[in-house]
């Protein structure tokens, strides 16, 4: 069985601290991913919170320290949607795991991300009522559960600019696809940080804190860095990441698969991250010297991914099959991953690529 009330079908890589994706065929199912199938990527323990005794306080860098239960926060500020797609920094490493070796990460396939309907306040409204400083330049969040993956055990917390967190689609969420938000998920309460990487939207939320400096927690200063394919990951080295980088896979057929010749469906991913969009996305079966460009699927909004489809006429024989996606500032992602292996193996946006049999 697979825990949290998650599918059958998830792919398991970790039972404690439980991390599981989604199946590429599943994700390829739906625009929004059901909850049950929802990729869960954790560092520590899923913490148990009490929801009638938590409260979120709201402090640091502010003209008024605040403190709320579920209730006040839904009574005092409007209640807001967003449909975003959350995407894990590690998705896609299993194909930087083929270049290089990368100890102690799990080989996260292209599942470590999904599409929800979140439902909370806006950030940016309780805020507004904390009265931030002017020296406050970012907004850090922290959670109650423990990892022991810094050097001493420490409590999950991240931060963010403050010029993104006032923005109106950075949700504090309590539900998730038109359900209470699941304890697995962040129940009660988590951050959810539309266009930027999965780690800053923090999960158990449990405190605000206004900052003239991003928060100098491990999983903010140490790891969720890009570092150089030679550095060692340390304190403040290598680049923050916020925006997700544009990315795109093939979902459908699965790798290795053997279809039958003739007209081949082949559907998958485009996610643009920050506040870019999803453009156009090409397919090939020559390695690039041609593309057929796919159709765009249900358009869910400026947070969320787009699945597509595309149709390719294949010859009996083996074929590899990639996909690279375009997005609003006319960038395109690069062809092979072995040039953007790093040590900690996060955002590898190079072409999505399977390969299939055509039975003759
Ligand atoms: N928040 C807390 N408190 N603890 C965590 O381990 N993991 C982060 C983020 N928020 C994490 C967290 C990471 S790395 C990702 S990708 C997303 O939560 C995953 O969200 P999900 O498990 O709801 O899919």
């Amino acid at each position: 069985m697979t825990p949290f009330d998650k599918r059958a079908d998830m792919l398991v890589h970790e039972k404690e601290p439980f991390n599981a994706e989604t199946a590429r065929a599943v994700l390829a199912e739906a625009s929004v991913t059901p909850t049950a199938a929802f990729f869960s990527r954790n560092h520590g323990a899923i913490p148990r919170v009490d929801p009638s005794v938590w409260r979120l306080r709201v402090d640091g860098l502010v003209g008024e320290r605040l403190s709320f239960s579920l209730d006040e926060l839904s009574e005092r500020f409007a209640e807001r949607e967003v449909i975003a797609t959350l995407q894990c920094a590690g998705s896609r490493r299993a194909g930087l795991l083929e270049v290089r070796d990368i100890p102690g990460e799990a080989p996260w396939g292209p599942g470590a991300m999904g599409t929800a309907t979140w439902r909370g306040v806006a950030l940016a409204d309780v805020l507004r009522a904390a009265r931030p400083h002017d020296a406050a330049a970012h907004v850090a969040f922290a959670g109650c559960d423990v990892s022991d993956e810094p050097p001493s055990p420490e409590a999950y917390g991240a931060s963010i600019p403050r010029r993104k967190a006032e923005r109106s689609e950075v949700l504090l969420a309590w539900e998730m696809n038109g359900e209470a938000l699941p304890a697995v998920h962040g129940g009660p309460l988590r951050a959810v940080v539309p266009g930027f990487i999965g780690a800053r939207s923090v999960k158990w939320l449990e405190r605000i804190e206004l900052r003239d400096q991003p928060w100098d927690g491990f999983f903010q200063s140490t790891a969720y860095r890009l570092l150089a394919p030679e550095a060692e990951p340390a304190p403040g080295a290598g680049i923050p990441l916020g925006d997700v980088a544009l990315n795109s896979d093939i979902l459908a057929p699965a790798d290795g698969a053997h279809v039958a010749a003739g007209v081949l469906e082949v559907t998958g991913y485009a996610f643009a991250g920050g506040e870019r969009r999803v453009a156009r996305v090409d397919v090939s079966i020559d390695e690039g010297e041609t593309w057929v460009q796919a159709e765009l699927l249900e358009d869910l909004g400026r947070w969320a991914w787009r699945l597509w489809r595309a149709h390719l006429d294949l010859e009996p024989g083996r074929h590899e099959i990639v996909v690279r996606a375009w997005d609003s500032a006319a960038a395109s992602q690069p062809e092979r991953p072995g040039p953007l292996w790093n040590p900690k193996g996060y955002v590898n946006n190079s072409w999505g690529r399977v390969r299939v049999h055509v039975d003759g």
